[in-house]
């Protein structure tokens, strides 16, 4: 499978096609980030988005589920009128140094601290009517509405934070930030926060549509990673479960974690990733994404061990593999999409006949946009996914 088609354009022409013809056309996964407590689950999700905007650090810090939608919108700036947020791809562009692993990619413009002016991105809070352009005030706002509900006291709530981001660089897709696995109550914690911790986790990865990014942390034994066994538990054959190793570089002297790496310690379908993310060093210091980045290619081509495994490791070969996990997804639902295609040109043909095409040329016309659109869908993916067999015949 081609990695290296623009899912953005791609996620964006089939969805055109299904809007015009009614009906939501692609129900992809949500990918929901597991762990435990500080393995570095937000820090992944922030490199996966490419975007510094949430609060992460030491202790207990993601208190509240954050449901993050990206929703892509033309260039223009419109928010589309259908109002289909769900389920869209991100553009994974490896290529593109801007957009650090990114989901979204900046519009030719550097950001800053802010969304910049080009790339026309702002976000929205469910909870808030009002727009948002600096990441940095909305990782104030997630802090702020995080103490509004879970309180001052390290309280953890199932109530989830709705954040939208639209952007002609953002593919629609939503991604879940969720509280850590914990077995000690702190705070205000109840006594069985670790109870109600696993049952708000499994809330959102029970889903059979939703991919589980399990982060384990390097310097803690795999055999102890409490989102492995949580993820086992839903998604017990492992196919719908990515390994995360975090924290490479902080493993003692003289360990590695390459049989973790290369599928012998714990066998799952879509295998594990190591990265390298900031240090809470990096966060005080406020070091760019793209420094991180780089800092992460550096330490992988330049160790002594996974030297040779370099191109199988980092943030962007995980926002790689993702992009090709959610490609396999869209190929799985391409002959539901053509069945249904198939389906509503043999109802427009009917109705052609049934009132002869003298009069009714609006309805005509219908039945040309739909072959056209059907023409296209198939173009696309016989181009994009290298696909043999998605010939629609028209
Ligand atoms: P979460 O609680 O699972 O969401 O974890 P965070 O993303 O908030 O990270 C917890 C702490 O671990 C922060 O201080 C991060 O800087 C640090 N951290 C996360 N990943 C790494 C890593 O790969 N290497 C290092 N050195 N620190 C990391
Ligand atoms: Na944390
Ligand atoms: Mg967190």
């Amino acid at each position: 499978m081609s990695m290296d088609g623009d899912l953005i354009a791609i996620v964006n022409r089939l969805q055109d096609t299904f809007n015009h013809i009614g009906g939501d056309a692609l129900d992809l996964p949500q990918i929901v980030v597991v762990g435990s407590q500080s393995s570095g689950k937000s820090s992944v999700l922030e490199t996966i988005v490419g975007r510094d905007f949430l609060p992460r650090g030491q202790g207990i810090v993601t208190r509240r589920p954050l449901v993050l939608q990206l929703i892509h919108t033309p260039a223009s700036g419109a928010v589309p009128s259908n109002g289909n947020a769900d389920g869209y791809l991100p553009n994974f562009d490896a290529k593109d140094p801007a957009a650090g692993a990114g989901i979204m990619r900046p519009g030719g413009s550097r950001m800053g601290g802010g969304m910049g002016s080009g790339g026309a991105e702002y976000a929205e809070f469910l909870h808030l009517n009002r727009r948002f352009t600096d990441f940095e005030e909305i990782r104030k706002e997630i802090e702020a509405e995080t103490y509004r509900v879970a309180g001052q006291n390290k309280g953890v709530s199932k109530l989830p934070i709705n954040l939208k981001i639209y952007g002609p660089g953002v593919l629609n897709l939503t991604l879940v930030d969720l509280p850590g696995l914990t077995k000690v109550p702190v705070g205000d914690q109840p006594t069985d926060i670790e109870r109600q911790i696993k049952s708000l986790v499994l809330d959102y990865i029970s889903k059979p549509n939703s991919v589980i990014l399990a982060v384990s942390p390097a310097n803690v034994d795999l055999a102890n990673s409490d989102s492995l066994k949580l993820a086992r538990s839903v998604d017990p054959r492992g196919l719908r479960t990515l390994g995360v190793l975090t924290k490479l570089d902080l493993m003692d002297a003289g360990t590695n974690a390459l049989d973790i790496l290369t599928g012998r310690t714990y066998p799952l379908k879509l295998g594990f990733v190591g990265v390298v993310n900031r240090s809470q060093q990096d966060i005080m210091s406020d070091v760019p994404m793209e420094d991180a980045r780089r800092k992460e290619e550096e330490f992988f081509k330049g160790h002594p061990v996974y030297r040779n495994l370099a191109h199988r490791c980092g943030t962007k070969f995980l926002a790689k593999t993702l992009n090709g996990v959610l490609m396999a997804h869209i190929r799985e639902k391409l002959p539901d999409m053509k069945a249904r295609l198939n389906t509503l040109m043999g109802q427009t043909q009917q109705e052609l006949n049934a009132f002869g095409d003298a009069t009714f040329l609006g309805e005509q016309h219908r039945g040309s946009l739909i072959l056209k659109l059907m023409t296209e869908f198939s173009k696309d993916f016989v181009s994009s996914i290298d696909g043999t067999s998605l010939e629609i015949s028209t």
